[in-house]
């Protein structure tokens, strides 16, 4: 059975792409079969991507395509192990279709109140539309410090929504691999990359227990 993992946000550039390119990558890694499908038409980031990843001979990720709908994107993909839905800019009518097509649904925010509150606010009205607890998840992006993202943890599991394991450090060298088709997990520096990868891990854990 394909499982359909889908990363939204109320806001703009918290980290969607980039770990949808990361959990790519490393399913593959795995040896999971993976279809990414890239909701964002006007700005095709993972599709732009991709395809500076295979100019510069770097392994593929899978299969990468541009949709415009969360139905489209779920046509013919009985066999792929994964489908991950890189959404729309930022939180639109298609928000609550993506999360009522989606198995896991992951929500990047940053560490500042500006963040989380709309943050929170988007998965209340998901829930309030049917979208069960367990299926919502945030992941911390863009992190500073260890202690900004204990504190933000602690807030956030209030909420009663899954908080994903580890986080996503704010680093220049996480733009420089993905400016070259590379994932998060493939900087030049290992500490960086291990530290997504437990990121990512966590995530690859919630499949696990689908
Ligand atoms: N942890 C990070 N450290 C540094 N730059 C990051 C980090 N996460 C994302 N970025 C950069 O921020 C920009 C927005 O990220 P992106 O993943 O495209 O956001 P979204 O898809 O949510 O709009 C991109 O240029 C990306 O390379
Ligand atoms: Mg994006």
């Amino acid at each position: 059975m394909t499982i359909c993992i889908s990363f939204i946000s109320q806001k703009g550039g918290v980290g969607k792409s980039t770990l949808a390119r990361g959990l790519a990558r490393e399913a593959n890694n795995q040896e999971l079969t993976v279809k990414v499908a890239d909701l964002d038409t006007q700005q095709g980031t993972i599709v732009n991507w991709h395809r500076r990843r295979l100019d510069l001979n770097y392994k593929p990720i899978g299969s990468v395509e541009s949709f415009k709908t969360a139905e489209q994107a779920l046509q013919n993909i009985s066999h792929y192990d994964l489908l991950i839905i890189d959404g729309p800019a930022r939180a639109s009518k298609a928000t609550l279709d993506i999360a009522r097509q989606s198995d896991i649904v992951i929500q990047p925010t940053g560490a500042s109140m500006d963040d989380l509150e709309p943050a929170i606010l988007l998965f209340h009205e998901l829930f309030k539309a049917g979208i069960p607890k367990s299926k919502l998840f945030f992941a911390l992006s863009r992190i500073g410090t260890d202690s900004e993202l204990d504190a933000c943890k602690t807030y956030l599991i209030q909420t009663g929504y899954g908080v994903l394991a580890g986080c996503l450090f704010e680093k220049p060298s996480y733009r420089q691999a993905q400016n070259l088709g590379l994932s998060i997990t493939e900087t030049s520096y290992q500490s960086l990359n291990k530290k997504a990868d437990e990121l990512i891990q966590s995530i690859v854990d919630a499949i696990k227990s689908e």
